[in-house]
């Protein structure tokens, strides 16, 4: 897996325990030069340090994934410090444990905007760019809770926003492909981050027992992944998802 030479953008990578900053390291370690971008300035910047350290070179960059202005500005800084765009890995995701019935409608769309929207509008602003090198790898970050329905902490708004991301996919995958992009997502089952801090140890270990391999994942379990579908080992993989959730869900 050698990203030698190449540029990725990372979003919402700034998180200490988070799955982007784990991204972001793996792969650096493979190679890659990267965009730490997150809401977290002072987050990006802490995992931009620690990607300069592996002997990459990074940038920090405040992006809300859900503004386009912004969301152009975290491209048009990319340009300008690297002159391309390779890899974009949607990663900048929130959820919400909470039913149906006590969900109001800003709940439902402030989930679908960052977990989705998100996706759709990093993906667009890097399109062209990509196209114009006729190479892009656009990976997603999904969740089992978009293909099992339901997760344990996100609610049916989260399940949706994460299985649109994966159709969402699909239909980029086979616009793109002409350009020498593939559009490839990674669905996680539960991952030891931040995103689910809260809940009690006896009922995080009650949810360990329904998982086959008995544990959460890692967040480098997932960058792993991520890091083979952004390689040329996987060129001519495109419109596809990967569990990596421990055998909590099969298809
Ligand atoms: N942890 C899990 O169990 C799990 C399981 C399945 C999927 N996921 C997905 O993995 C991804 C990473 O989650 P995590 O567990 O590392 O969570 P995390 O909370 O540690 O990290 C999420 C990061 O996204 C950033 N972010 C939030 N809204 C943003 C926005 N509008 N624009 C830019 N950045 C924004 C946050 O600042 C944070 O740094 C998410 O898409 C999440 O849905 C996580």
């Amino acid at each position: 897996m050698n990203l030698q030479g190449k540029v990725a953008i990372v979003t919402g990578s700034g998180s200490k325990r988070g799955i982007g900053r784990a991204i972001a390291l793996c792969l650096a370690e493979k190679g890659a030069d990267i965009v730490v971008a997150d809401m977290n300035l002072e987050g990006a910047k802490e995992v931009a340090k620690e990607v300069e350290a592996l002997g990459r070179k990074a940038l920090a960059v405040v992006a809300n994934v859900t503004e386009p202005g912004s969301v152009q500005q975290m491209v048009d800084e990319t340009l300008k410090a690297f002159g391309k765009v390779d890899i974009l890995v949607n990663n900048a995701g929130i959820t919400q444990p909470i039913t149906t019935l006590d969900m109001t409608l800003e709940d439902f769309e402030r989930i679908i905007k960052v977990n989705l929207t998100g996706t759709f509008l990093c993906s667009k602003a890097v399109m062209k760019p990509m196209m114009e090198k006729k190479y892009g790898r656009i990976i997603n970050i999904s969740s089992v809770s978009g293909k099992r329905g339901g997760g344990v902490y996100g609610g049916s708004h989260y399940s949706a926003a994460k299985a649109g991301v994966l159709g969402f996919a699909k239909a980029l995958a086979r616009e793109v492909v002409e350009h020498g992009i593939t559009v490839n997502s990674v669905a996680p089952g539960l991952i030891a981050t931040d995103i689910r801090v809260g809940l009690p140890m006896e009922k995080e270990k009650a949810i360990w027992e329904t998982i086959p391999m008995k544990r959460p994942g890692t967040a480098m379990e997932i960058a792993e992944t991520v890091a083979f579908l952004a390689s040329d080992g996987a060129a001519y993989i495109t419109g596809e998802d990967i569990d990596v959730n421990g055998g909590s869900h099969m298809d």
